[in-house]
């Protein structure tokens, strides 16, 4: 019997991403298969083609996605045949001192195994291309017809809920709402400044207007995307593609901020979300710098103000509790997720989807098997 085989797209060691037909094995124990319908193009995934991470190759790529499952593993509970499911990047193994702790985004095998390795929790992979295996992504690998995730990556949901927009909660929405909510918890009346406004940097203003921030101030070096983080809550936007952003910032608010997230993940991004907080600051590092590069900052005045750097992980997110309720928030109209799509493409335009995002033109481009 020939085995099933569904298109995806496939990054490969020379930085090329191909969508061609692969081999998709059955779900083991604990897994799920899901039929995509819709994934998003998300900066990690960049990331990930320009070699910035150790990331597995060749892989299926994509982190973000939502869909409809379609067959279960041996002992899968609590999913069934047809649930709408978000995709998300840490299927948690529930049992390991992270997850008992409540920390679910920190799970010590998912980063061990599904990032690290590229594999599933048994080790191995449910992707081949004739003789050769290819890797899982993140444990997702969105951009594909069908995926086979562990059974904790696929989070369901309401089915009155377009999954063709929620798709973005599985990885931007969650990440940036989350620095806010979970992260920072963020009070009412708090002064903020988030650094980028691309999909994670305009989830992290919504999380801000959400929490009742008395200012918001958005931070872009490109006009277009202040614009939509002034739509989409920020009394102020700087664009700083003229100026220093620790400057500027410092211009507006001389006391400093009570918190500024920095959703780009660059040395100097992250240093200027640091020099630009008050007394009793936060940092929220949530952008993601390529690996092996550090920051510098002033020890002293971080002392002297009581202030912290925190790192944000998937926006502090526990899926099964987070995704229902972002996807609740955005049918009741507390979270725009439209405006944060900039369009959608067939999946054989990954590359046209990949480059719009990486000249700056795309928020989030939805990807349609
Ligand atoms: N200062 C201010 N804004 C900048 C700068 C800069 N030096 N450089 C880039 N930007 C802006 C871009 O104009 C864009 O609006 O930062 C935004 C980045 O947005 P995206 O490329 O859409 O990235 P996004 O998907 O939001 O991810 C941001 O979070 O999850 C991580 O890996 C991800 O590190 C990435 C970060
Ligand atoms: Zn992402
Ligand atoms: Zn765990």
């Amino acid at each position: 019997m020939s085995r099933p085989t569904v298109r995806a797209a496939v990054l490969y060691p020379d930085q090329a991403v191909t969508v061609t037909e692969v081999v998709l094995d059955p779900p083991g124990p604990g897994e799920v298969e899901v039929e995509i319908v819709a994934a998003g193009v998300c900066r990690s995934d960049l990331h990930a083609i320009e070699g910035h991470w150790p990331v597995p190759l060749p892989a299926v790529l994509g982190h973000e996605g939502a869909g409809i499952v379609t067959s279960l593993g041996a002992g899968v509970a609590g999913l069934e045949v047809g649930d709408h499911v978000v995709l998300s990047w840490v299927p948690v193994c529930g049992s390991c001192r992270h997850c008992a702790a409540q920390r679910p985004w920190l799970c010590e095998p998912a980063d061990e195994l599904i990032f690290a390795q590229g594999v599933l929790y048994d080790g191995t992979s449910r992707w081949h291309k004739g003789d050769d295996r290819l890797h899982h992504f993140f444990g997702v690998s969105a951009f594909a017809e069908r995926v086979v995730v562990p059974a904790s990556g696929a989070i369901p949901i309401r089915r009155d809920a377009p999954l063709d927009v929620v798709a973005i909660v599985g990885c931007a929405v969650a990440t940036g709402v989350g620095a806010v909510l979970n992260t920072a918890q963020v009070p009412a009346g708090a002064e903020l400044a988030v650094i980028g406004c691309g999909g994670v940097g305009l989830s992290c203003i919504q999380g801000a207007r959400i929490a009742g921030a008395a200012r918001i101030v958005a931070v872009d070096v490109n006009p277009a995307k202040l614009a939509i983080a002034k739509a989409l809550g920020a009394h102020d936007t700087v664009d700083v593609s003229q100026t220093d952003t620790a400057t500027a910032l410092r211009d507006l608010q001389p006391a400093g901020f009570d918190y500024v997230i920095d959703a780009i993940g660059h040395v100097e991004t992250t240093e200027q979300a640091i020099a630009a907080i008050g007394m009793g600051g936060a940092a929220v590092i949530v952008g993601a710098p390529r690996a092996g590069e550090t920051a510098r900052f002033d020890p002293l005045a971080l002392v002297d103000a009581g202030q912290r750097i925190l790192g944000s992980n998937y926006g502090s997110t526990d899926p099964r509790r987070d995704f229902p309720r972002l996807v609740d928030r955005y049918m009741a109209g507390e979270l725009d997720l439209d405006t944060l799509i900039s369009g959608s493409r067939p999946l054989t335009e990954i590359n046209e989807a990949l480059k719009e995002l990486a000249d700056g033109h795309a928020l989030r481009t939805l990807l349609i098997p």
